[in-house]
């Protein structure tokens, strides 16, 4: 053989030298080692088991996988491109190692099964990573929730003031994303939790293995159905891409808020000045750069899931070398949204919350207007009058500059007869909050309600993650 490559036989010349560096995987790959060797020891056991490889080497083969993990943690092995890949690096060390049983470790296996499993088992633990994550994120907004649940702030439509609400309210939207988003992780992590080991390079085996125990061993639901899907999809990675954008976008909407609110136009918030950077011109300057960044993250995870719909999307079956680019995309979404949520986790709870601000601007642009036409109605006025009426008072307000609850009895009357100094005197934003009470209303009676809700059931979800 020309070289010593795993698979030179049929070659006469060497790799040329770039397309080494090229075709290698292993600086995206090699993180894989323990899932790469746990897939191996499960493969090697199942061959003695059956009777395919003899009970001396498969314990010379878990005794050399042993070695070379406690090496590779150790950092005593280098990983080479010549070796091209994670699979092939740890079957070559082993072979170097204890000679003829490492060459049969690969009977009845091939790099194809082997990196479909390897990445399932991997994701596998990023995405119990991002669970718990997403869930102390969540513990963290429920708490600033309960301390604001009579903060009042203005509601917003088009960016326009719309209604108050309440702080803890719009804190507690956000709690709702997070928990769809973990959603989403854990069904495509139940998806995908079936194993390809025995599907081989696409049609299977023709040595007797037994694919149940080897998926049971590593702590699959069972054996892929289909060893041409097994090998060949990589729907579990465009899944985890889309759980991890659509995250990603959730951040960075809050993100934007935040920076809106810290902004001098707004002063809602302060963030922590260990979150924020300066300028290095302008000495004034304290930048929002942690909310900005997390917004700016959201913008790859897209691109990664965008980058893998077009690699996947006309590959024949099986595999294609092209779906070795499904690493880098998705390893990198789960390590960029893993840094997002710790940011926001440690940021917010010590932003500074500004509730004078907050409760002026609510109180302020007309943020009263529907409460008023809702009195109206309750007068009997039917909606789409007391709807006018409301419009033609602010219009006249905003020619006054005054807010609506200063109208004067010969304002009210000169509008329309049915509107009345009382009902507009009354309109304050605590009254309108309050008056919302009702499931999924901003009342903070319904925020307190919300947030014991939640509570218990993070508590519960915690339980269980340490069961
Ligand atoms: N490094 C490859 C990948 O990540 C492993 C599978 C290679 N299989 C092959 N037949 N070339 O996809």
């Amino acid at each position: 053989m020309a070289q010593d490559k795993l698979w030179g036989g049929r070659f006469d010349a060497p790799t040329d030298k770039f397309v080494e560096e090229f075709n290698a995987s292993i600086d995206v790959d090699g993180c894989m080692f323990a899932e790469d060797i746990a897939g191996s020891r499960a493969h090697a056991k199942m061959l003695g088991r059956q009777g395919i490889l003899s009970d001396d080497d498969v314990k010379q083969i878990l005794q050399g996988l042993n070695d070379i993990e406690a090496d590779i943690e150790n950092g005593d092995i280098a990983f080479t491109v010549a070796l091209e890949d994670v699979h092939m690096n740890i079957e070559a060390r082993l072979t170097e190692r204890i000679g003829a049983a490492g060459k049969r470790l690969h009977t009845a296996r091939s790099r194809n099964d082997q990196v479909a499993t390897d990445t399932r088992l991997f994701l596998r633990g990023r995405c119990i990573e991002i669970l718990a994550s997403l869930h102390k994120l969540q513990a963290v907004l429920v708490q600033l929730a309960r301390q604001h649940a009579d903060t009042i702030m203005p509601g917003f439509t088009h960016l326009q003031t719309a209604q108050p609400v309440t702080f803890g309210h719009h804190l507690l939207a956000y709690v709702e994303m997070l928990e769809r988003d973990a959603g989403r992780f854990s069904d495509a992590a139940a998806r995908m939790n079936r194993c390809p080991l025995g599907s081989a390079a696409l049609a299977g085996t023709t040595f007797p293995v037994d694919r149940s125990f080897t998926a049971q061993e590593l702590g699959f639901d069972g054996p892929c159905n289909n060893s041409l899907d097994a090998v060949s999809d990589r729907d579990f990675v465009l899944e985890l891409l889309s759980a991890c954008a659509i995250c990603g976008v959730h951040l960075s909407r809050f993100s934007e808020e935040l920076i809106l609110w810290m902004s001098a136009q707004f002063r809602f918030i302060d963030l922590p000045d260990a979150f924020c950077t300066g300028s290095s011109i302008m000495p004034q300057k304290k930048n929002p750069d942690m909310p900005e960044l997390v917004r700016g993250k959201a913008g790859g995870m897209i691109g990664g899931l965008v980058a893998m719909l077009c690699t996947v999307k006309a590959l024949p079956l099986a595999y294609n070398k092209d779906m070795q680019e499904d690493k880098g995309a998705v390893f990198d979404a789960f390590e960029q949204l893993a840094g997002c949520l710790r940011i926001f986790t440690d940021m917010l709870p010590d932003m500074r919350v500004n509730r004078d601000s907050m409760h002026a601007a609510a109180a302020s642009g007309f943020s009263t207007a529907t409460d008023l036409a809702d009195a109206l109605v309750r007068d009997g006025v039917p909606f789409r009058d007391a709807h006018d009426i409301v419009g033609r008072s602010v219009a006249f307000c905003i020619e006054q500059g005054i807010e609506l609850h200063r109208m004067d009895a010969a304002a009210c009357t000169a509008i329309d007869a049915r509107l009345n100094p009382a009902m507009v005197g009354k309109l304050s934003v605590e009254d309108c909050v309050a008056a919302r009470n009702h499931i999924g209303g901003t009342a903070p009676e319904q925020v307190r309600a919300q947030c014991d809700i939640w509570t218990n059931q993070l508590n519960a979800q915690e339980e269980t993650q340490h069961a």
